[in-house]
């Protein structure tokens, strides 16, 4: 049996899978943007997006004009894939990569 610790098994799965191939990736979560927009808060509302990996939501929030935009994941791997994909933009939006802990999943 493989043990790999939480960290060690997100970035796995983030250097084994393109983004764009893994179960959960939207070119454009809809549900999550309708449901921020219907909380009716302004533009500049402090947003983060725990376990954001490598997703498209904080670039649909840019295109909507959120400015105060944080992204927290696990894998430093995700992130760099997110930032690399919005290029400039993404020097408006705080990164936060968060260190694993000794959990296994496996
Ligand atoms: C199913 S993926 C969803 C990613 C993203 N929300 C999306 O919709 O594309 C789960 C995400 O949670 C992250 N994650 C798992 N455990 C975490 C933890 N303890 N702290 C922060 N992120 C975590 C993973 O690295 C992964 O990016």
């Amino acid at each position: 049996m493989i043990m790999l610790d939480k960290k060690s098994h997100w970035e796995k799965v983030y250097q084994d899978k393109s983004p764009l191939d893994v179960s959960w990736f939207q070119a454009k979560p809809e549900l999550s943007l309708n449901l921020i927009h219907e909380t009716g808060l302004p533009c500049d509302a402090p947003l983060i997006d725990v376990g954001g990996g490598a997703s498209t939501l904080v670039d649909c929030l840019l295109a909507a004009h959120y400015t105060h935009l944080s992204v927290l994941d696990i894998s430093a791997r995700a992130l760099a894939y997110a930032q690399k994909r919005l290029q400039q933009q993404a020097d408006n939006v705080q990164w936060y990569a968060q260190a694993g802990r000794n959990n296994a999943v496996v």
